[in-house]
């Protein structure tokens, strides 16, 4: 398993160009299924979720071939409505070929997912949400099992605006009869990224970005080639990097507009910031200020995948902040990391209590999710002296390159195979 060797205190400068959505490429890797033609993602992340996602593809009989950076799938050969354990474990996004696989077979057989530990990821809004179309679901072994004559429209209230569910029914609903309206849908951007592509097939979707998704449902999808939009978390991992670290960073090819909430407290925090286009620049010349509250939600609030690295930068701010976690239990694992580095941090439920103190010290950490890893990363970039992050296999699975990016900036980051 490989590791980071880290020696901190670099300031960071430079440009760097931010990847492809994660959260965007998943759904839509999935969405390919729904296709006899030919679909092409562009610029895909070097990614561990990708290549499951494409080895899952392969196992359903579908081709799907990296040529460079794109990935081309074709799924008119596509023979196998059963995702077995292995896969569906690796990754959890496996649980968004439901919709696209009992639209293709009028059958699924999927190993309940894998994914991030990071407390209960329940699928029961996605299953209730598939039985309003008509599908028949039983449950044994671990494995959901699912069945339907026909898909037909029908209205879907959900109990909370998730984005794997209100995915997973925008997949199932594309080419079903009729249309489907869902109600209390999740708003991120890579829902109406989701939305923008079954488009670019010849689906017919509306609303995505307003709480209410429409899908009326076609017959028959065809093939398009398709670039999504910019991973926002990445992009919110480096402007909190150079925060924590002090620099002058251009990040390119991203929307400013889906970072809004973090962009907001890092200027809270003392940070100059400025967005034109495509790109955001920021400085941060000194220590940072607290932040009194900080706390997750659904977009566009601020993000749970940006909890643990604005947690962080919280350890090195001037002041005391609370850290809410609103989204997933047991997001705090990373917490025992950082105090290994000095940090001055007490979890009370779901909150963080964190008392900013002047510097953090290096030292040897082990990443246990995605995104706690990447705030490990930042942490021992902004640390006195040099730091190991351990179980990088967690980072690989959303950051392509992080290292290699990082040191582009004037980071000292190197990986290491144990
Ligand atoms: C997606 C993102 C993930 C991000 C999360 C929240 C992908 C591949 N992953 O995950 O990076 O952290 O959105 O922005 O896009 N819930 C239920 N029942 C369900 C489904 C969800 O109770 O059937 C709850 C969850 O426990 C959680 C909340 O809804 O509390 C949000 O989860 P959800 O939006 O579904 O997250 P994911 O789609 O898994």
């Amino acid at each position: 398993m490989d590791k980071y060797i880290i020696s901190g205190g670099r300031r960071l400068e430079g440009r760097v160009r931010v990847q492809t959505a994660k959260n965007s490429v998943l759904p839509i890797l999935a969405a390919a299924v729904l296709t006899d033609e030919p679909v092409t993602v562009l610029n895909v992340p070097d990614i561990t979720d990708v290549r499951n996602m494409v080895k899952i593809l392969g196992c359903l009989g579908c081709k799907a071939v990296y040529c460079g950076n794109d990935i081309v799938i074709d799924s008119s050969s596509a023979d196998n409505c059963e995702i077995p354990r292995a896969l569906a474990h690796e990754l959890r996004s496996s649980v968004f070929l439901l919709g696209s696989v009992i639209s293709r077979f009028r059958r699924a057989k999927i190993a309940y997912p894998g994914g991030c530990d990071i407390g209960l990821r329940p699928v029961d809004l996605h299953l209730t949400g598939l039985k309003r179309l008509g599908v028949k679901i039983t449950e044994s072994n671990g494995y959901i099992n699912c069945e339907c004559e026909k898909l037909t429209g029908n209205e879907i209230m959900l109990d909370c605006p998730s984005v794997g569910a209100t995915e997973n029914i925008m997949l199932a609903a594309v080419r079903a009869e009729g249309t489907t309206v869902i109600k209390n849908a999740a708003r991120e951007p890579e829902i109406e990224d989701l939305q923008n592509f079954l488009n670019a097939l010849g689906g017919r979707v509306r609303g995505a970005g307003s709480g209410s998704v429409v899908v009326e449902g076609v017959k028959k999808l065809g093939g398009c080639i398709y670039q999504p939009i910019a991973d926002r978390i990445e992009a919110g991992t480096f402007l909190i990097a150079t925060a924590m670290c002090g620099g002058d960073v251009e990040l390119n090819g991203v929307n400013p507009e889906n970072l809004s909430s973090l962009l907001h407290k890092l200027r809270e925090n003392g940070c100059k910031l400025r967005a034109k286009n495509d790109k955001i620049f920021i400085r941060s010349d000194r220590r940072p200020v607290a932040v009194k509250s900080i706390e997750t939600q659904p977009y566009p609030g601020f993000p749970t995948d940006l909890q643990a690295q604005m947690t962080a930068l919280c350890c090195i701010c001037s002041g005391n902040s609370i850290v809410t976690e609103n989204l997933f239990e047991t997001r705090f694992k990373y917490v025992p990391e950082l105090r290994k580095m000095g940090a001055d941090i007490t979890v009370i439920d779901r909150s963080a209590f964190v008392r900013g103190v002047e510097k953090l010290k290096g030292a040897t950490t082990v990443a246990h999710d995605l995104r706690g890893g990447a705030a490990l990363v930042v942490a021992a970039m902004a640390a006195e002296g040099e730091s190991e992050v351990l179980d990088i296999s967690h980072i690989d699975r959303g950051y392509a390159r992080f290292e290699h990016k990082l040191s582009s900036l004037g980071a000292r980051i190197r990986r290491v195979g144990i």
